[in-house]
């Protein structure tokens, strides 16, 4: 870890990716699961259908899809990240990380890697983190990811949850740099004492998994809907003119607002609450539902692809989520778009670079059990 402290370092996103499974679900198919309507789910969620991982995809595996497209947006070896968050709750594994996952399959080899869970504000919480130990000087570049698959903690009977989430992945490149721009502010923030409306009661210390977990169904997520919708409709304006406040900057300066993907109602209450229209709030629901931690790099992603954001724009990133949190970031675009696409040699040569990164983590796996192998065998033979 380098320390260059220097006033003018700001991060500056140079790469984004994302990646969401194939299989759609839609809201005719959940009529067929749960007494639900394709009418209930648009009129009060603006969802038309999601994505839901199958056999074989996890949360890593769409963790990985997204951060090798953002590095490859971004031009930059993988060897040269410092820094890889991971922003979910769905990880793999309580332990290890999924950002170190991540880290063995990118070959990142100087990297700190760590889990964040902050709900649905966990992207928001990675990125302001990581855009301050870049313009610190601790860390020059940061891989920043927000990934989810929260088919696999839905209940899939209870018709007031089920409906509303989807799976997927969004990651961002942060580098440091001198230019103007970049991550300007952020804000972020928690409530504890509503810890209780959006939870995942079973699988931690408070309630270990047991049989009668399991029967009573406590793996899965419950969740107060109308506290969650009041509180988001108020925060998320705040939180949104609270950082642009920080950053210097109006809300009438904001080219384009990429909220967190809940539900349609929050974000035509947020735009009343800012006094814009809306749509200078981004939404994909219709697309996706709520995928929590990757809503926000996910909708990002789709509005550059849009052309919606072009260089020099201010934007405005706001999410809120369990925990209670919430958070914003105030960014100004500070690369050209669209993006130059890759060449096929640089294709190839990725291509080429993560399989030798497979083998190396393989080779080191075998390593380790060769080594505690030789270690016992000479134990047994010389002795203690
Ligand atoms: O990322 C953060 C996570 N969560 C959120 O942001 C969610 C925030 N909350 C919401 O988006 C909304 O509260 C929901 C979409 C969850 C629910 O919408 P609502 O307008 O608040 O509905 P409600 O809970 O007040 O329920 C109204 C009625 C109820 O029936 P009764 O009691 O009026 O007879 C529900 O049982 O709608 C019923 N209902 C449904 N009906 C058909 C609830 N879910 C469904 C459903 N299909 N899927």
């Amino acid at each position: 870890m380098s320390h260059r402290r220097n006033s003018l370092r700001r991060a500056h996103i140079t790469g984004w990716g994302m990646a969401v499974p194939e299989r759609v679900l839609t809201n005719g198919d959940l009529a067929t699961m749960v007494d639900t309507t394709d009418d209930w789910i648009r009129q009060r969620t603006g969802i038309g259908e999601r994505r839901i991982v199958g056999e074989g995809e996890t949360t890593f595996t769409l963790a990985l899809q997204a951060a090798r497209s953002a590095l490859e947006v971004a031009y930059l070896d993988p060897a040269s990240l410092d820094l890889i968050i991971v922003a979910s709750v769905t990880p793999d594994y309580a332990f290890p990380a999924t950002a170190c996952l991540l880290q063995d399959a990118l070959g990142a080899p100087k990297a700190a890697a760590f889990d964040l869970s902050a709900g649905c504000s966990g992207f928001i919480y990675a990125l302001s983190i990581a855009a301050n130990l870049l313009g610190a000087g601790t860390y020059d570049n940061a891989l920043v990811v927000g990934a989810e698959t929260l088919s696999r903690i839905t209940d899939w009977t209870d018709r007031s949850t089920c409906v509303l989430f989807g799976d997927g992945a969004g990651a961002v490149v942060l580098q440091a740099g001198q230019a103007p721009g970049g991550v300007l502010a952020s804000v972020l923030g928690s409530d504890g004492s509503g810890g209780e409306l959006l939870i995942l009661p079973a699988g931690g210390s408070a309630q270990p998994a047991t049989v009668q977990t399991v029967t009573s169904r406590q793996h899965f997520i419950r969740m107060e809907g109308q506290q969650v919708f009041r509180f988001a409709s108020r925060i998320m304006p705040e939180a949104a003119r609270q950082v642009l406040q920080r950053a210097g900057r109006t809300v009438d300066e904001v080219a384009l607002f990429i909220p967190h993907q809940a539900n349609d109602r929050i974000l035509q209450a947020a735009a009343r609450g800012l006094g814009v229209p809306e749509e200078r709030l981004f939404s994909n629901l219709a697309r996706y539902g709520n995928t929590s931690a990757a809503s926000i790099p996910i909708a990002l992603c789709e509005a550059i692809e849009q052309g919606l954001i072009k260089r020099d724009d201010l934007i405005c990133c706001v999410g809120f989520g369990a925990g209670l949190t919430w958070g914003a970031a105030a960014i100004q675009w500070s690369v050209p778009l669209p993006a130059a696409v890759p060449r096929r040699r640089m294709r190839v040569w990725r291509w080429l670079r993560y399989r030798l990164t497979q083998l190396r983590s393989r080779w080191r796996r075998l390593w380790r059990r060769l080594d505690a192998w030789l270690s016992g065998f000479l134990h047994r033979r010389n002795g203690p």
